[in-house]
């Protein structure tokens, strides 16, 4: 993407709009002149592609959001952990049994953190996986496809916050509980919380193919578990989750849970976790989970029951975890590219705290311990510090980094970015943010090669940014521009429900490998058939199986007759198209689902119970030609006690 002169009336509105949005005096950008200025920065012309991908988790929508930057466009919302009427995700039979659990269907949950997969600690396109934050489970999206395709449930688990962090060559994604629970779950007193609940922490094996596979849990003292991030380079091999409610209360955490003026950064020695269980120090746990798996050649999803888990016990594994203390209640903990400095965002307190791995491996050796919190070393405050930064913001949260040694902290409090450099500790910028700042972005900000060229904010709070829409108006993004020595806004725009966290990756990293069309000659699925001749029904029972075909502008069959009230009818759906962005639609009057949307190649199954005698008319819903309006047919439905002949057909016999 070149920036462009702004040569038409739609680079002019779009100047006079961010004019108007941001006044144009901010950031130090000077009147309109500023303004046009940060327009043009962010305009992407009608025909040209953005130059990075940004996923945007939508919070309590259970999904993922795709952005281009800097343009902002949405360019599709991918069904993770809620249903879609729109793609039919958790309606058609095919991915139904995504939504499986160990609780039974679950239809919803809160997506929090997306997190792509890396090769050499940067990332490398292939998956992006996100946390369930409510029921605790991941999620792993393909993306050739932009699918979710697998989803584990996380056993002795309560909430997935921490959550799913990888590691430098995604040998792992990693989970924390958020909320301390009895491991194993039991009928217990609340107030037995302290010393008796647990917090486990997850290392989910990722394979090769991606497959996911919970390796071990270290059943951890019943803090909070909050963030997480590996460590890379010279610090690969250890995770580090903050924690908060280290007080261990059970009730009014907003005080109970701010007493300490220090939390803990879990440090966790993964690589020597393997040993451990290589060595069989580990405890096999009864735990039931589900793990739901979307296989693209059979087009089904599948769920598969896991009933044990392998369990680390720290007070039995010396050496595996360490605490670092924390200014208290630290939300993010980030670890900047070169893996030497472990910074903990304090989120109480004004100041950022800087650790570093190499003193702290140093405070290990000498056991320069303060403290021990169930059998688990408490390091010495002092001895692993290796800077604070004094920005008199208030509320850290999250840091970032770019591709200069600076790094980039969000302060909810004090709703503001703050630019500091790496090693110094000095501050070198600040601006505002519209409003309440939670996470921020930066292109690979969090691995080994950040792209340094823009940052973006998502904000909690957005007020009077927009038109109003009633009490509700969307959360906020805002992009800045931060190649120079001043970071400039130069877009604001609404988000899909609430983002509390992003991922953003070079376009071309992901675009050659994007998916057109599948393959007719390569669907497995078990009903799929290939060409019209092959259409049929077929009563077994009260089930009845239409296998069906779509192709502009026809079903095939598209009159069907022989269907009773009480049956049970599975609509089959191939959609024979084999060219790019050439999905059919699919729905039936009265059917208690949503509609199907068949990818070209693809086959899709709804479920239909006739409610009473009639003639039923189906139709496509996706507008395909210039006839997509006549792409429609009609069942027959006879009265239960009758038996009419099963008959179908498309188009008139000569
Ligand atoms: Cu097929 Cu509209």
């Amino acid at each position: 993407m070149k920036v462009k002169k702004l040569q038409n009336l739609i680079g002019f509105a779009l100047m006079l709009v961010l004019m108007v949005s941001c006044g144009g005096d901010q950031n130090g950008s000077t009147g309109p002149l500023g303004a046009g200025g940060a327009a043009q920065k962010a305009y992407v012309a009608p025909g040209e592609l953005d130059e990075f991908y940004a996923f945007l988790s939508g919070g309590f929508s259970g999904q993922l959001a795709v952005y281009g930057l800097p343009s902002g466009r949405l360019l599709k919302v991918i069904p993770v952990f809620s249903v879609d009427a729109e793609k039919a995700y958790g309606f058609n039979e095919e991915t139904k049994p995504m939504l499986e659990t160990s609780h039974g269907f679950i239809p919803w949950d809160d997506s929090h953190h997306p997190e792509l997969s890396q090769t050499n600690g940067v990332p490398d396109g292939r998956w992006i996986f996100i946390n369930g934050n409510n029921t605790p489970r991941i999620a792993r999206i393909d993306l050739t496809t932009f699918e979710t395709v697998e989803i584990i449930e996380l056993p002795n688990s309560g909430g997935n916050h921490s959550s799913p962090f990888t590691t430098e060559n995604t040998e792992y994604v990693v989970a924390g509980t958020r909320f301390g629970v009895p491991v194993p779950q039991q009928d217990m007193a609340i107030d037995e919380y302290a010393g008796k609940f647990k917090g486990a922490l997850s290392f989910v094996k990722i394979a090769d193919d991606g497959r996911m596979d919970i390796a071990f849990q270290i059943l951890m003292p019943g803090f909070n578990y909050d963030l997480a991030h590996s460590g890379k380079g010279l610090s690969h091999g250890w995770t580090f989750f903050s924690s908060y409610n280290t007080e261990e209360s059970n009730t009014l955490l907003e005080v109970e849970a701010s007493k300490n003026d220090k939390d803990f950064i879990a440090a966790i020695n993964w690589k020597l976790a393997e040993q451990y269980i290589a060595e069989g120090n580990f405890e096999e746990m009864n735990s039931s989970y589900l793990r739901n798996f979307y296989d693209e050649h059979t087009q089904m999803a599948t769920t598969e029951k896991m009933n044990t888990v392998k369990v680390l016990k720290p007070e039995d594994c010396p050496g595996l975890v360490y605490f670092l203390p924390c200014p208290k209640s630290p939300h993010g903990v980030d670890v900047d590219p070169t893996g030497e400095y472990i910074i903990g965002n304090g989120k109480l307190s004004a100041e950022l705290t800087v650790h570093s791995f190499t003193k702290m491996l140093a405070a290990i050796e000498q056991e320069d311990f303060e403290d021990e919190r169930y059998g688990i070393p408490v390091l010495n405050f002092d001895a692993t510090m290796a800077g604070i930064v004094k920005s008199t913001g208030l509320g850290p949260l999250h840091t970032e980094f770019d591709d200069k040694g600076n790094a980039y902290t969000t302060f909810f409090i004090s709703s503001e970015v703050i630019k500091w450099k790496v090693g110094t500790w000095e501050v070198l910028d600040r601006v505002p943010c519209y409003y309440s700042v939670g996470h921020l972005m930066i292109p690979g900000g969090d691995s080994r090669e950040p792209a340094g060229k823009y940052l973006l904010a998502m904000n909690k709070i957005t007020k009077d940014r927009y038109l109003p829409t009633g009490p509700e108006v969307n959360q906020s993004a805002q992009l800045f521009d931060i190649s120079g020595e001043k970071m400039e806004l130069i877009l604001d725009f609404p988000t899909v429900g609430e983002p509390h966290y992003a991922q953003g990756i070079a376009a071309d990293v992901i675009m050659n490998n994007s998916k057109q069309t599948y393959k007719l000659e390569e669907n497995m699925h078990p009903h799929a058939i290939r060409s019209e001749e092959e259409t049929k029904v077929v009563r077994e029972g009260n089930v009845v199986r239409v296998y069906m075909t779509s192709i502009r502008s026809h079903f095939a069959p598209d009159n069907i007759e022989g269907i009773k009230v009480g049956d049970e009818v599975y609509f089959h759906v191939t959609n024979l198209e084999q060219e790019y962005d050439v999905p059919h639609g699919f729905a039936v009057m009265g059917a208690r689902t949503s509609e199907l949307l068949i990818m070209p190649g693809q086959t899709e199954t709804l479920l239909w119970r006739p409610q009473y005698p009639g003639v039923i008319p189906f139709y496509c819903s996706d507008f395909c030609s210039a006839l997509h309006q006549e792409m429609q047919g009609y069942i027959r439905v006879s009265a239960q006690n009758t038996s009419p002949e099963i008959k179908w057909s498309v188009g008139i016999d000569e």
